[in-house]
């Protein structure tokens, strides 16, 4: 099945080092529309609580500090097949790995400070959007 929504995160990396208008830029032109965005920070608890799904990783920790040190935009898009065009888009969460022209291959550092989240299912898009906007911010 196709979704015409997914969710985004620009993580504090990206945030830190001015690269919130270039991700933004790439996002549009390869055709998504801001749906719902917002700039904020996460609280440690509301890091863990959104990654929750990988409380047993033995990265989790260590996810849960990056990102909530820093700044984040949280955003809803819409695109045709929007979670797999945006995972086209975005590249390997190892930017090493992460194909040329790719947003992880230009902007990320590490697979940590990886530039941007991606959902990885329509349901997770669901999920993650409603964890950020309330009703009356996703239109
Ligand atoms: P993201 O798409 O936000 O979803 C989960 C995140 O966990 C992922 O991007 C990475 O930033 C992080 N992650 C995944 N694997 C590792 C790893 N091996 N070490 C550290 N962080 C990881």
């Amino acid at each position: 099945m196709t979704t015409n929504r997914t969710f985004t995160m620009i993580k504090p990396d990206a945030t830190a080092k001015n690269y919130i208008g270039g991700i933004l830029k790439m996002i549009n032109e390869a055709g998504f529309r801001i749906i719902s965005m917002k700039y904020t920070k996460l609280t440690k608890e509301q890091a863990g609580a959104f990654y929750a799904v990988h409380k047993e990783r033995p990265f989790y920790g260590e996810l849960v500090e990056y990102m909530s040190s820093g700044p984040i935009v949280a955003a809803i898009l819409e695109k045709d097949n929007a979670v797999a065009d945006f995972r086209t888009l975005i590249g390997a969460t190892d930017p090493t790995k992460a194909a040329e022209g790719t947003i992880r291959k230009i902007y990320a550092e590490s697979i940590s400070a990886n530039a941007v989240h991606g959902s990885d299912s329509d349901e997770n898009a669901e999920i993650e959007g409603n964890f950020f906007f309330s009703a009356l911010e996703r239109f």
